[in-house]
């Protein structure tokens, strides 16, 4: 049962003419929801079916990653022919992802930036080298060592499991319902020490205060086994051959099963969003200035 949090759109094709619509996709999305595309899928022929193996990640990494921007591919374990076909099929979905933004989200397509792409090859729950990055524990994105302060993280999702197994994600609450939980826990901001663990190289830029509240509120969400197990929440399985795009710094979300799938991130601005003060930044701003003044 799909409750109001998950929104399925009827698009067959990337590159489909007229989806924007009156901006129904960008006011979901804007609202935590997670949009879903039953029938888009991202075939892949034999040749790169046949690249669906674990064993081409480097063991170090988690997945195989693409900036499409430097062109640079990261956590390929093999250099010979198969390398150049990761490189080619990665880029594939990110020029496929881009057709499919520029008409869906026609408002953002001039904003998005940063855009990495990523192959995941493992089987979920056989790469998890500690609770806190256990994405199998419902949370909200937020990257330790990539500060994103004024950027949103939108992220396109499609299943390319070949055998037909499921990705099984659980979506959760509304992320007001989901800060307020939490916020009044979480040790204030030091500025000091952020500047400090930029200085050190812990961070490629200095953490803002958004960025200190988001990776608690993930730490928190991911320790607390009794809001893992009854927080609001429902399970939703993604087939072989669907779609799924959502704010994931905005949507809790947890992935249960599955292997085998592409991803595409995008960064956002703040202020290139429809209404900004809808974003984690604003909720957040607001609600640490109801609790603290
Ligand atoms: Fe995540």
């Amino acid at each position: 049962m799909l409750s109001d949090r998950i929104v399925v759109l009827d698009i067959d094709r990337w590159d489909a003419p007229g989806i924007a619509h009156d901006n129904r996709a960008v006011d979901d999305l804007e609202q935590g929801k997670v949009l879903y595309f039953p029938r888009l899928a991202f075939p892949l022929d034999a040749a790169e079916t046949a690249l669906l193996d674990p064993a081409l990640v480097d063991p170090k990494r988690k997945n195989i990653s693409l900036n499409a921007r430097t062109g640079v591919l990261t956590g390929v374990a093999v250099e010979d022919a198969r390398r150049d076909a990761i490189g080619a099929l990665v880029r594939r979905y990110y020029e496929a992802t881009r057709a499919l933004l520029a008409r869906l989200l026609p408002g953002y397509a001039a904003h998005l930036h940063s855009p990495t792409t990523s192959l995941r090859l493992h089987r979920i729950g056989t790469w998890q080298p500690s609770w806190r990055k256990d994405d199998t524990r419902l949370h909200v994105d937020a990257f330790p060592s990539r500060p994103t302060g004024e950027q949103r993280i939108l992220r396109v999702f499609n299943n390319i499991n070949p055998h037909g197994d499921v990705r099984r994600w659980r979506v959760g609450e509304d992320f007001g319902g989901l800060a307020a939980r939490y916020l009044a826990s979480i040790p204030r901001y030091n500025p000091a020490a952020a500047w400090l663990l930029h200085k050190v190289g812990v961070t490629k830029s200095r953490r803002s205060e958004y960025d200190h509240l988001m990776l608690h509120l993930h730490d928190r969400m991911k320790a607390d086994a009794d809001y893992q197990r009854e927080g609001l929440q429902q399970s939703i399985d993604f087939p072989p051959g669907s779609t799924w795009i959502c704010f994931s710094d905005q949507a809790p979300h947890a992935a249960m099963t599955g292997q085998f799938m592409l991803e595409q991130t995008y960064l956002l601005p703040v202020d290139a969003m429809a209404d900004p003060g809808r974003s984690p930044q604003r909720v957040l701003r607001r609600q640490m200035a109801a609790l603290h003044g």
